[in-house]
């Protein structure tokens, strides 16, 4: 099967396709990714509405590219998978829209997918990782660790209390005037830093509760540059790898707890699977931080290849061609865009839940 994936939910305008054989294995054949840095540099962050427009204009182009990269025609796809939610709720609606015209004008069925499944199923497309396993979700938008039991079944067994880790480092990179992606910016900046110059406590470290928080570190960061000021470019780079290395205690020691929670909820897998994903999975420091406490804790360590850490459009057609193989329904023409969309529909709300559902 071969499925065209469309991804639109935040500032990155992705289409894709991707093959399924009916051994389970998978390949990217196409991934075209309009990155949208130059609109919304200007700003220093995603501009809903803007993302929105920038979306309209360039997702025609980006599928046309994506077919024609792949050297399929429409009448090859054997479906389309699009992403429905998490995110910005102007990109959804282009992106939703636009899989829409072509399910029906192909007469090829539909399947809106969450963003979120999407960056959890990635490792299966990759290295074919057999469930269950453990997921760490690090995006700009969610700090999420998620016993991954199957298709559609996801137990969020850690979230963040407050700032997302991909936004913690894009917060970071804005206030030392690294501008935007903030991510790529502070990890290129720490590479020049001396991470011992300046020391911040890892958020989180030891407490008993399993979850995340970064808003302390952001603050703590901000004092600190704020008594340096003016910064020179070896305070920011010191900073950022100070940064980076608070960040990513955090992250061993909140894994090192989730670790061993899975292993007593699945105490029959001899070496199970820690899987990495998101945006921030493409950071080296914190790759590293997780090789090592999956090496500690006899789990074996995937993460996606840096392309498909972003966003993109290949978890979309992958998360629809996994639902599809399964025999998970299509979706009707009507179905609607959710700005708000958890993972797993079971476990609390940290943030509590508005009238369109649980917001995180
Ligand atoms: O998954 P993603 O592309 O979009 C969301 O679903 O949010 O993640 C984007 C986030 C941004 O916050 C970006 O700064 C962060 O991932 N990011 C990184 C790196 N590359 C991207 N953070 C740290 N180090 C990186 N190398
Ligand atoms: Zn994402």
């Amino acid at each position: 099967m071969i499925f065209l994936g469309i991804e639109t939910s935040c500032d990155e305008t992705a289409a894709s396709i991707v093959r399924r054989t009916d051994d389970g294995h998978g390949s990217v054949l196409s991934n075209v990714v309009h990155a949208q840095i130059a609109e919304h540099t200007p700003f220093g962050g995603v501009v809903p509405e803007i993302a929105a427009r920038a979306h309209v204009e360039r997702l025609d182009g980006v599928v046309a590219r994506a077919l024609a990269d792949a050297a399929v025609t429409l009448s090859d796809i054997d479906g389309i998978a699009v992403t429905a939610g998490p995110g910005l709720i102007g990109g959804l609606v282009v992106g939703l829209m636009h899989a829409k015209a072509l399910a029906l004008a192909t007469g090829r069925p539909l399947f809106a997918v969450n963003h979120l499944e999407g960056h959890a199923l990635t490792a299966r497309l990759t290295d074919g990782v057999a469930f269950p396993y453990l997921l760490l979700l690090v995006s700009g938008g969610h700090s999420q660790i998620v016993a991954v039991e199957g298709v559609g079944r996801y137990r969020r067994l850690a979230t963040t209390i407050d700032d997302a880790l991909g936004e913690a480092f894009d917060k970071t990179a804005k206030l030392l005037g690294l501008g935007f992606p903030g991510g790529p910016a502070v990890e290129r900046a720490a590479k020049a830093g001396d991470a011992a110059r300046f020391r911040f406590p890892p958020p989180m470290m030891g407490d008993a509760r399993l979850a995340f928080s970064f808003s302390g570190l952001k603050t703590a960061l901000r004092q600190k540059a704020e008594a340096l000021a003016p910064l020179s470019d070896q305070d920011v780079a010191d900073l950022c790898a100070a940064f980076q290395t608070a960040v990513s205690a955090s992250v061993a020691d909140r894994m090192s707890r989730a670790v061993d929670l899975f292993r007593g909820q699945h105490p029959d897998i001899q070496r199970p699977a820690l899987v990495a994903a998101g945006g921030v999975a493409a950071n080296g420091v914190v790759r590293s931080a997780l090789q090592t406490i999956a090496g500690d804790h006899g789990f074996h360590f995937v993460a996606p290849p840096l392309a498909l850490c972003g966003d993109n459009g290949a978890m979309i057609a992958w998360a629809g061609l996994e639902r599809a193989a399964l025999g998970f329904p299509s979706c009707a023409l009507d179905v609607a865009p959710r700005a708000r969309w958890p993972l797993d529909d079971v476990s609390a709300p940290v943030f509590g839940a508005g009238k369109k559902g649980a917001k995180a």
